[in-house]
């Protein structure tokens, strides 16, 4: 922490307003999933598909190189989000434009899903389950593929009517097969809430105005921007990569930082604390 006292007080006043004020906002790759296992690094939402018996080698081996292109350049802290955007922006819509060409069936996601390595942090179930059982909204908030992340926690059965998602969704044509992505893309520097709420949806959320918001990147941070009469918010961000570079910059933008830590023990605390 780099304000522990400031800390504190948030979380005072937050258990003080009560468990009706508050929404979680998290990021769901590399946040709510593992970064590594085993000294292996875990997938992300994308990574899921990519690896997946759907895809062709040649289009494997050619999303391999945008990953080996642009993932250095999404954690490098020596570059500014503006010098990166229009990065992002390059690596999400070629990586898209690729897995249309796929001709990728609906109805095989969840064979996909099963069979690969996606794992949710150790202590995902009472974080999930503990939200449920004191109504408070979880946002699910991701640059991933949405149609992918909800079938994760689908299989992991923690995806309760308390959990809202926002992310990249897929457009299939009426035999099932992907030929586009809905609407805006969303990459790892435009998530904010009030655009959502913006076009109507999660209508709900307006009357939360304390926010615990949980990332990994330091385009999360922005997910709740917008949150209609903001009292106080409270971010942890996990720094999984790259630590010593940016370490720095973590401890200025998150309230706490979880330095590879693979577990949701410090969130579940915080929840236990709060209700
Ligand atoms: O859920 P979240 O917003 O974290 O998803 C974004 C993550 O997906 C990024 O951190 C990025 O590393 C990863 N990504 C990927 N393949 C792509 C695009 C993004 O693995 N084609
Ligand atoms: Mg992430």
């Amino acid at each position: 922490m780099g304000d522990p006292h400031r800390v504190e007080e948030i979380i005072k006043t937050m258990q003080k307003a009560g468990t009706s004020t508050i929404q979680v906002i998290s990021d769901f790759d590399m946040t709510l999933t593992r970064f590594a296992y085993n000294g292996k690094r875990c997938p992300t939402s994308h990574n899921i598909l990519d690896n997946s018996k759907l895809i062709s080698e040649e289009c494997k081996a050619q999303l391999k190189d945008l990953l080996n292109i642009y993932y250095p350049i999404e954690i490098d802290s020596k570059r500014t989000a503006k010098e990166k955007l229009p990065l992002m922006v390059e690596w999400w819509t070629k990586a898209h434009t690729l897995l249309v060409q796929q001709r990728i069936r609906k109805d095989l996601l969840q064979d996909v899903v099963r069979e690969s390595d996606a794992m949710l942090r150790k202590g995902y179930q009472l974080f999930f389950d503990h939200l449920l059982e004191h109504s408070i909204p979880l946002l699910i908030f991701s640059a991933g593929l949405g149609d992918v992340l909800e079938e994760v926690i689908r299989q992991a059965g923690v995806f309760h009517p308390n959990v809202k998602v926002f992310s990249n969704y897929m457009d299939f044509d009426e035999t099932g097969v992907l030929k586009a992505f809905k609407g805006e893309l969303i990459h790892i520097y435009n998530k904010r809430e009030g655009s959502l709420l913006n076009t109507g949806h999660f209508q709900e959320l307006k009357s939360r105005h304390n926010v615990l918001l949980v990332g990994d990147s330091l385009g999360d941070l922005t997910m709740a921007d917008g949150v209609h009469g903001m009292e106080n918010i409270l971010k942890i961000g996990f720094l999984n990569d790259k630590v010593e570079e940016r370490k720095t910059a973590y401890l200025n933008a998150y309230d706490i930082v979880l330095v590879k830590d693979e577990t949701m023990d410090v969130p579940n605390a915080l929840l236990l604390h709060l209700t």
